[in-house]
């Protein structure tokens, strides 16, 4: 049998653990104060996982990031990735993600705060055509695809590189579409001293 590698592919991380918020947590995010973003509304902290309220959300996240990097991709112990802005997004009616990615930052995640329902889900997309063409194909998979979604699922976390593109058309429900978004970066040792690269962040 042929082996097909999927060479160089981007992993996004769906984790297996649902986080389930308190009714303090919930009344807490409930009550925060928003601002207008491109599209949607964003929460005018963008520190909101490290609000003493969520101090176990943080540490769930911070949990599924070292799952991520040590697990996923075998990082050297000797790195860290923290988190650096946390914020959350609502989407009511028509409201939207335009296309985008998040510079400055490693891994990014969103953590679905509302679910169900026809609430637009969050879409991925190839950055670099695997063919300069516009092909038709009787199915999609991970090869020949340019967009692949998630379906919003109450406290379910994804990962994903920051430089991956990512978008939500627009809300078509009466319903509020909320998340919680985070970026992080590395702290410890990279390169090599002797291929002076050597840098320590
Ligand atoms: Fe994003």
């Amino acid at each position: 049998m042929s082996s097909i590698i999927p060479l160089f592919s981007s992993a996004v991380m769906v984790c297996s653990t649902k986080y389930a918020l308190s009714a303090e947590e919930e009344d807490y995010i409930r009550n925060v104060e928003y601002s207008d973003n491109s599209g949607n509304l964003k929460s005018s902290s963008d520190r909101i996982l490290a609000q003493p309220e969520l101090a176990l959300l943080q540490d769930f996240v911070q949990k599924q990031i070292n799952s991520y990097t040590q697990n996923l991709l075998k990082l050297d112990s000797s790195i860290d990735l923290y988190i650096t802005q946390s914020w959350l997004n609502k989407a009511g009616k028509d409201q939207y993600h335009p296309l985008h990615n998040h510079p400055n930052s490693v891994l990014s995640g969103v953590l679905f705060l509302s679910g169900g329902g026809e609430l637009p889900p969050i879409r991925f997309h190839r950055f670099n055509p695997l063919f300069p063409l516009e092909l038709n194909f009787s199915e999609l998979n991970d090869f020949n695809a340019t967009c692949r979604w998630f379906e919003p699922v109450y406290g379910q976390l994804i990962l994903f590189p920051s430089s991956l593109l990512h978008d939500v058309v627009p809300n078509k429900t009466d319903s509020t579409r909320i998340t919680l978004s985070f970026n992080t970066f590395l702290r410890g040792e990279i390169g090599n001293a002797s291929a002076l690269t050597s840098l320590t962040i």
